[in-house]
């Protein structure tokens, strides 16, 4: 039986046309992010970008919840309050991310299996009396040649579905994350495929696993055409195509759905997250909600670039691209708001 407290939760993290801000970069991929901004790569960088986040004034009118990353949630700002501390006085839920990452699919080439149980629920109990609410599982899925295969799906499933009724066991709410990838020239419909080929794999997985629904979040990937594709769908066509694909494989039970950006520009992310809450915002049975990572950090990455100096301008830009897609949220998101910055 699942408790009140998780169900709160986990309406809380969908509430009042807010979302999450994903800001749980494993130390190699915010090192492959600082290397291409001309950032050092140390753990000071790693630091004082993430208190330089926390700090943004006003975040919590936009924000919900922050998923951290093992580093952050044991990291201080520099007068010595701990991160976690600084969210939670922001307004902001704390949650954690505790898949180890992907590795190789032994026997399937080109396929990721993400890796992460051995130990998972002491790790979560750690978390939970750090402060952390909410916690994070992210599996991928390539589309390609015969992928993904229904080896790949099944293992992920199985795997998140592990974790989230770990999640719910420790009084966590799980963010269920299958993220079907953009990478690649695979059309529009294709991903649209994949992507409720494995939401159905992955809601079994749960039903069998005994995780209850309203006690959970799902990261889904929007239904986008791959990166390459030379066909590229219009903002109206993918927020259809994602609503139409999301609807076929997602009970309604389940609280909310927060969708990752996955590569999209921050302002594409915007735009489509906008047209789905404008077409079909009120008639669905979940909220339509945002947990972005880049398509919330890029252009304020960009500007602080490691300088303390640039903290005010890039917190600025944080700001901004929170407030664009928590009018997203409201269908009052514009092309306009993007000139005028508040
Ligand atoms: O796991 C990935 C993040 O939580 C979402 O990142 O919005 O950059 O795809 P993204």
């Amino acid at each position: 039986m699942i408790s009140q407290q998780i169900i709160s939760v986990a309406k809380a993290m969908v509430a009042d046309d807010k979302g999450l801000l994903a800001m749980d970069e494993s130390t190699p991929t915010c090192n492959k992010r600082f290397e291409k901004a001309g950032i050092p790569q140390t753990v000071e960088s790693r630091r004082a970008y993430r208190e330089m986040i926390v700090t943004t004034p006003g975040l919590g009118k936009f924000i919900n919840g922050a998923i951290l990353y093992d580093e952050t949630i044991r990291q201080s700002g520099k007068d010595g309050t701990p991160l976690i501390k600084m969210i939670i006085a922001a307004g902001i839920i704390p949650g954690i991310k505790v898949d180890a990452g992907t590795k190789d699919m032994p026997g399937h080439p080109g396929e990721k299996i993400t890796e992460g149980l051995d130990g998972l629920s002491v790790r979560l109990r750690e978390y939970s009396k750090m402060g952390a609410c909410f916690a994070k599982w992210r599996a991928i899925f390539a589309v390609g040649d015969g992928i993904p295969s229904r080896d790949c799906i099944k293992a992920n499933a199985h795997a998140l579905a592990g974790y989230a009724v770990l999640c719910q066991e420790a009084g966590l709410v799980p963010i269920v994350e299958p993220e079907v990838l953009m990478d690649g020239s695979h059309t529009m419909e294709q991903c649209g495929e994949a992507t409720e080929e494995v939401l159905r794999e992955v809601f079994i997985q749960l039903s069998i696993q005994n995780v209850a629904l309203e006690g959970m979040v799902l990261k889904p990937n929007m239904v986008v055409p791959g990166l390459t594709c030379p066909v590229q769908e219009t903002v109206d066509e993918t927020a259809d195509a994602t609503v139409r694909y999301l609807l076929r494989a997602v009970p309604d039970s389940v609280q909310g759905i927060a969708f990752l950006s996955g590569g999209q520009s921050a302002e594409l992310a915007s735009a489509r997250l906008n047209a789905m809450n404008v077409r079909f915002g009120p008639q669905l049975p979940w909220p339509l909600a945002f947990s972005f990572a880049r398509a919330i950090q890029q252009p304020a990455l960009e500007i602080w670039h490691g300088e303390p100096a640039n903290v005010a301008a890039a917190q600025h830009a944080l700001y901004h691209r929170a407030r664009c897609n928590w009018a997203a949220r409201r269908g009052e998101y514009s092309a306009s708001m993007e000139k005028i910055r508040a």
